[in-house]
């Protein structure tokens, strides 16, 4: 655990390692809430409006109240990463339906609980190529919202790691979803191919820049169902998140994909959404 991190938990900012929440607390009890991860580059919250939109998103989608105004959920954030001022941040958000006695349906009343922490986010320019392994993704039909259950996730992780591979790419009914912790895109004859955005996949904000930037560029860029066999025949793979941002898979269940080498739209994407953070100013964070 990071030692020296301050965070906040409601109301007050304190040493991670002094931060408690109560047993009781309904995210212990049931993972009754959700969250959201924003990268902070150099102090600057990157794309924090749309991070706060998908908050907002799935906290109406859970049905809890959001307990802060935009203008309070940013300087919170804001506070936060300035507590903690090294290099880059990734700040994550926890947002549950609060304390109350065991019962599965909605307590009649209960305060949300809310709690900011920064973790070091070590983003590097270094191509760090990964490998992926399939599985069949058993989740439930509302991965749209960012949940704190998580456990199907990790248990797709660990699978993953324990055949060898970095993620997990998932098919749900012969189709691709995303990854355990990811977003995947495909290329194929120099098309770039995602999964349209439904209740099967979480809309990650690194997904749709990385949509828009290719729109803007006019690199040809489709939403749209992916089969397997789609994926598997693929000339380029890439995992999208907000912590790894554009991840190359090169191997795929032990076979290399496309060439196996780093492929050439890859590297055309990572030079706009790198330029693109380069002249990020924080402007929009603020
Ligand atoms: N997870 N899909 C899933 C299931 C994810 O958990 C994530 C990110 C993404 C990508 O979303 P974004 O581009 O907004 O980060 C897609 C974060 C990083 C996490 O849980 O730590």
């Amino acid at each position: 655990m990071q030692q020296s991190s301050i965070c906040y938990l409601n109301g007050d900012f304190l040493p991670l390692e002094e931060a408690r929440v109560s047993v009781l607390d309904r995210g212990f009890i049931f993972g009754d809430g959700i969250y959201e991860m924003i990268p902070a580059f150099s102090g600057h919250a990157f794309r924090l409006q749309e991070h706060l939109q998908r908050l907002q998103n799935s906290l109406d989608a859970v049905h809890i109240r959001n307990p802060h105004s935009l203008e309070e959920w940013s300087q919170l954030i804001h506070a936060v990463i300035e507590k903690n001022r090294t290099g880059h941040q990734a700040i994550y958000l926890q947002v549950t339906r609060g304390v109350a006695h065991r019962d599965h349906a909605f307590p009649d009343v209960s305060e949300p609980t809310v709690f900011i922490m920064s973790n070091p986010l070590p983003v590097s320019r270094e191509v760090k190529p990964v490998s992926a392994t399939i599985l069949e993704d058993p989740r439930w039909n509302n991965c749209d919202i960012k949940a704190i259950s998580l456990l199907p996730n990790v248990l797709l992780r660990q699978k993953a790691r324990e055949r060898g591979a970095y993620e997990a790419i998932l098919i749900r009914d012969g189709l691709l979803t995303e990854g355990a912790a990811s977003n995947v895109f495909i290329v194929r004859d120099g098309i770039v191919r995602t999964s349209p955005k439904d209740s099967r996949i979480l809309p990650g904000i690194t997904r749709d820049l990385i949509v828009e930037l290719l729109h803007k560029h006019e690199i040809p860029c489709e939403e749209r169902e992916i089969t397997e066999a789609d994926v598997r025949a693929a000339d380029e793979i890439w995992l999208t998140s907000s912590t790894r941002e554009i991840v190359p898979v090169t191997q795929l269940d032990g076979v290399p994909v496309g060439t196996g080498e780093l492929g050439p739209v890859w590297r055309q994407t990572v030079e706009l959404y790198q330029s693109f953070k380069d002249t990020f100013t924080g402007a929009e964070a603020a």
